[in-house]
């Protein structure tokens, strides 16, 4: 094998090796790559916060805010905001927000539609239940995936 093609099998090796996690060859070394390492597939799955006392600067820029009354009046309407990331999220050409989404239970109530054009990724509207429900919010970062928060809201018992 020529030097030129044994750096092109070391590359993709190693390149396959790091995805993977496991075990890096190098000639009679064996190196172990460490777990961080492993490329994360941020589009896999629905990304939430893992431990919210420990969080990530990736949890904390991307998973939505909730700032909405753990109890409300029923029918009563209340301001919900929404925000992505405690740090928000930044908003340029090549890495921003694609859209925020509001559910109850598992009924879409709105879907802002964003662009690199729109300064912060805050949505904030009124919300009125009649029922018992979970507020879910999603949104889409066009690098890092969809990521979910969630809030119970419960109604208060009729005055
Ligand atoms: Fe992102």
């Amino acid at each position: 094998m020529s030097a030129v093609h044994r750096r092109v099998f070391l590359k993709q090796f190693a390149g396959g090796a790091i995805a993977a996690g496991g075990l890096l060859l190098t000639g009679s070394t064996a190196l172990a790559v460490p777990s961080q390492q492993q490329k994360v597939d941020w589009f896999e799955t629905i990304n939430r916060v893992k431990d919210p006392k420990n969080k990530t600067h990736t949890e904390r820029v991307h998973a939505p805010q909730i700032i909405f009354p753990s109890q409300v009046k029923p029918g009563v309407a209340m301001i919900l905001s929404a925000k992505v990331g405690e740090q928000l999220h930044v908003m340029t050409p090549d890495h921003y927000i694609m859209w925020i989404e509001v559910y109850l239970d598992e009924e879409m109530v709105v879907r802002l539609e964003l662009t690199p054009r729109a300064p912060q990724p805050v949505l904030t509207i009124p919300l009125t239940l009649t029922s018992n429900a979970t507020l879910k919010i999603l949104e889409r970062c066009n690098l890092h995936g969809i990521w979910e928060s969630s809030q119970s809201i419960t109604l208060l018992a009729g005055e």
